[in-house]
């Protein structure tokens, strides 16, 4: 077996390394007008943005998305066509007659999964979309890590922590790059928060910086070799991501040795000499030129180029990066178009949702009795139609279309007119009451409080949707659930004890009624089977394992920032955020701090019960911790049991190590067996350059959540600096 992986590891290497010398070569052979024309792309017609298309585009490709990039025909270098993004394949308009594809959750939800092998599917199915309508470059991969609850694009990323998002975040460009497609993964970096994205410097210890946000894509670049990184909007400590010598060339480049392109964020580009700090493609030039007023990467590039500014060698470089990405998952070399399931994909969008719910609260209601004639009062939240997903460039058109849309305005920003909310046609309440045949159902659209308590009165159980939409560049200025939802549920929870809350937000929600429901469903953005997989939990056919990839706080008082700086300027207004909690985010801020999170990380509940005993702890080098997992109920269900560094060697520090999703019939046990990566036990030196793990008792703790620690030992570690 470890023969065969290191002979599968040598084959990569060695084909990276033909597609390198491929690359080389190719490059040498093209004018400096095919060199140029390579280094920017075209993004597609956008009504709903206001962008025709470009001229430059030709009119025999029809195939339109996010970018596109002509071909070499002659040196077999086809044109590099993107499309976005991770939870499918867009159409915001590109292709009129492109009758929709599949619609997966939301990647917070796969984050709940906790289990890299869905999305890794996940990855591969949308990646065979993308070639049957001709795109090679996925915009995928998006594991900026949520660092507030606030933040619009929360459900565009896995979650709170280093090591689970870049777990995460890998085998979904592994599933998409398996396809034949590049992937990116954006957005480098510390593209954390919305507001004023253009204008916004995100301040953090450069130190910090390393043991987080960054540590995220050293390893999920690692473990994927992702074709493409994606450089943000925002500024880090003043400088622009994009043209942050610092972080792509020094650290990207030079220390990771990262060998694929750099594509800029679309509209993130105002100076052609980002080429020289390390961006080698300029994104969808025409959103530079609605944002900055010029394009950056033709005409003035060219004119650096001639002037001597733009080094010969270095615009090679970025063609043969560019190149190298394509020919390294053989991009130029597809072959007849993959055969697509697309029952198989909606299974995988439901196993996606199903794994990802997350069972907050259950006084005893859930799951529903099936066979009872329990009068239920559904309400609100849109359920008889379907279920919602965030907006933005991340939404996808699902195959069918929408079962509604509406433009809900208010946001500013160059995705302000396309603040929308989207619903997929998968009605929760319809699947209720496939699942539920003796039961009777009434539904109530949440009109007010008042009306909605009629139905609440008359009902046995209700169960209330919530649900707030979320994306692309705002951010929520609270934790509320808007147009009055809240005050809804807490009307009908006073109404009706038996009352089952759904949730389908991005971000926790501030849940004031929270006591007075008997039950609470964090469902996220469930995608184009997600009525389906709701219905499916509440009813116990399928036994909930979901657990929070990110902190449920009290409140924003318990947050590093209770008020967000800028959320009230107007777009255009230069912001300053100090992520001064550095790579103490999330869970690691409330064990800090001693703060009692209303949900904590890793939390989530099943019907089943789970024991773990018998923890053995190695030390050295690293952490190496073995346990028993057992199933002490008596339904079938998956567990995620975690591994903790809470103190290092004296420096109280909470760091998840490892996590493992087991499935077990009752009374079934598994030793699970997880080797922490150095750098979660490491502090990074910056002085030194290198990761640093103090010598002396580490102590460990494998629990439920990261506040219910069931069993705890230490090990001894070793002084050592190492990495770089
Ligand atoms: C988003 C990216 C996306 C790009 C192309 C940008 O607005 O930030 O995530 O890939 O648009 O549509």
């Amino acid at each position: 077996m470890a023969m065969a992986k290191r002979g599968h590891v040598e084959n990569a290497e060695a084909s990276a390394d033909q597609a390198e010398a491929r690359a080389r070569e190719t490059e040498q052979q093209m004018t400096d007008d095919e060199r140029f024309a390579l280094i920017v792309s075209l993004i597609g017609a956008v009504p709903s943005l206001g962008v025709p298309r470009d001229k430059r585009i030709p009119e025999n490709v029809t195939n339109m998305s996010a970018g596109y990039t002509p071909g070499v025909p002659r040196l077999g270098i086809p044109a590099i066509q993107s499309s976005d993004a991770s939870m499918g394949v867009t159409n915001p308009g590109y292709r009129p007659d492109d009758k929709g594809a599949t619609a997966f959750p939301a990647l917070v939800s796969f984050g709940s999964s906790f289990n890299p092998k869905l999305i890794r599917e996940e990855g591969e199915a949308i990646a065979r979309e993308a070639r049957i309508r001709g795109f090679n470059v996925q915009l995928a991969g998006g594991c900026n890590l949520a660092r507030d609850p606030r933040n619009g694009r929360t459900f565009e990323y896995f979650g709170e922590d280093p090591y689970h998002s870049a777990v995460m975040a890998a085998e979904q460009v592994n599933g998409i790059q398996s396809q034949g497609v590049v992937s990116t993964l954006k957005h480098y970096t510390l593209n954390c928060n919305e507001t004023n994205r253009h204008w916004l410097d995100a301040i953090i210890d450069p130190d910090a910086h390393r043991e987080s946000d960054l540590l995220t894509f050293e390893i999920a670049i690692e473990r994927s070799q992702p074709g493409s990184i994606m450089s943000g909007y925002n500024k880090i400590n003043g400088e622009y991501a994009s043209g942050n010598n610092h972080l792509l060339n020094d650290l990207l480049k030079d220390t990771w040795g990262y060998k694929g392109y750099v594509m800029s964020d679309w509209g993130a580009v105002p100076e052609w000499d980002y080429a020289l700090k390390g961006l080698d493609q300029e994104s969808g030039i025409q959103m530079d030129v609605s944002q900055w007023g010029s394009e950056a990467f033709t005409d003035r590039l060219r004119t650096a180029y001639k002037e001597g500014k733009l080094p010969k060698e270095r615009l090679s470089n970025m063609v043969q990066r560019i190149l190298r990405s394509l020919f390294a998952v053989g991009a130029d070399n597809w072959g007849p178009a993959p055969k697509v399931d697309m029952a198989r994909h909606l299974e995988i969008a439901l196993e996606g949702a199903r794994q990802g719910i997350v069972l907050l609260k259950n006084d005893g209601v859930l799951p529903l009795a099936t066979d009872k004639p329990l009068k239920i009062g559904v309400v609100g939240g849109y359920a008889q139609l379907g279920v919602i997903s965030g907006t933005g460039s991340g939404a996808v058109l699902p195959v069918g279309g929408f079962a509604g849309t509406l433009n809900i305005g208010g946001a500013h920003g160059m995705m302000g007119n396309a603040r929308n909310l989207f619903i997929l046609p998968s009605s929760p309440l319809a699947e209720l009451k496939k699942l539920l045949p003796q039961a009777q159902f009434e539904f109530d659209g949440a009109y007010t409080p008042a009306e909605s308590v009629f139905l609440a009165q008359r009902s046995d159980i209700v169960i209330a949707f919530g649900i707030r939409v979320e994306g692309e560049s705002f951010d929520l200025a609270d934790l509320s659930l808007p147009w009055d939802q809240d005050a809804v549920i807490d009307a009908v929870a006073t109404a009706n004890k038996n009352t089952i809350v759904v949730l389908e937000t991005g971000n926790p929600s501030s849940m004031p009624w929270r006591k007075k429901v008997k039950a609470i469903v964090q469902a996220w953005y469930p995608g184009l089977a997600g009525g389906q997989a709701i219905a499916e939990v509440l009813t116990g056919n399928v036994n909930p394992s979901g657990r929070l990839p990110i902190t449920f706080p009290e409140s924003l008082d318990q947050h590093p920032r209770p008020v967000l700086p800028g959320i009230e300027t107007p777009w255009r207004t230069p912001v300053t955020i100090k992520y001064d909690e550095g790579a103490e985010i999330g869970y690691r801020w409330f064990a800090k701090k001693g703060l009692k999170p209303m949900f904590p990380f890793g939390f989530g509940l099943s019907y089943t019960i789970f024991d773990y005993s018998d923890l053995k702890i190695e030390g050295g080098e690293t952490v190496t911790a073995s346990f028993n997992v057992t199933n002490t109920g008596k339904r079938e269900g998956a567990d995620v049991p975690q591994l903790y560094l809470t103190d290092a060697a004296g420096d109280k520090r909470m760091r998840l190590l490892g996590f493992e999703r087991v499935v077990l019939k009752p009374g079934e046990s598994r030793r699970v067996t997880l080797t922490a990566d150095p750098r979660l036990l490491a502090r990074f030196d910056g002085k030194a350059g290198k990761w640093s793990i103090a010598e002396g008792t580490h102590q460990v703790a494998v629990g439920k959540s990261a506040t219910d620690l069931v069993l705890t030992g230490d090990a001894r570690l070793s002084a050592r600096k190492f990495g770089s």
